[in-house]
């Protein structure tokens, strides 16, 4: 059975861990304003096992004009779990919060390799890539709501 509930930025490490900071330090899991009271963590469970986080931050890029902007990081779903629309459910989730207010952008800094994913949920890039130090090659992404 699979459960969609908000959780803490700490219970996100799991899977951001092994995901996205594979090998490095687990203080490296911890992201700005992870704590702050606007920003909201969801974590999807199978069988109460923690399979999937998104995270979204009220945060703006000055590269767009909306006054409500938020920010999705820390997408991740373990390795053995990929394929099966975690991720998807997961980012509908995210998308279903954001969508309370009116006039509302969703933007992220996506992986190269994940740029299939969000193409595939109507998501599009915004100029060129550009690269974050140890982690690769990223593009903005966005999507109006
Ligand atoms: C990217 C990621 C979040 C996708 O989650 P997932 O659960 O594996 O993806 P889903 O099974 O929900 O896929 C949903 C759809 O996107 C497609 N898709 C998934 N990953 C894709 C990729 N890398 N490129 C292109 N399409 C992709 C799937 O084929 C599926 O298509 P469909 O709906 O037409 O069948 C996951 O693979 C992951 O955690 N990757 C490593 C960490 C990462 O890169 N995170 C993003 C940081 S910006």
């Amino acid at each position: 059975m699979i459960i969609l509930k908000e959780i803490t930025a700490l219970a996100t490490y799991p899977v951001r861990h092994p995901v996205l900071r594979k090998g490095k330090p687990i203080e490296t899991c911890s992201f700005d304003n992870d704590d702050n009271p606007t920003t909201k963590h969801f974590g999807l469970f199978d069988n109460e096992e923690l399979k999937g986080v998104v995270s979204v931050f009220e945060k703006k890029n000055p590269v767009f004009n909306e006054t409500k902007q938020f920010q999705i990081r820390g997408m991740a779903v373990l390795e053995s779990a990929q394929g099966y629309g975690f991720g998807k459910i997961l980012m509908l989730e995210a998308e279903k919060y954001c969508k309370t207010e009116n006039e509302a952008i969703i933007w992220f800094n996506a992986r190269e390799n994940a740029v299939g994913f969000y193409e595939n949920m109507g998501y599009t890039i915004n100029g060129t890539s550009f690269d974050i130090a140890g982690i690769g090659t990223h593009y903005i992404m966005y999507k109006r709501l």
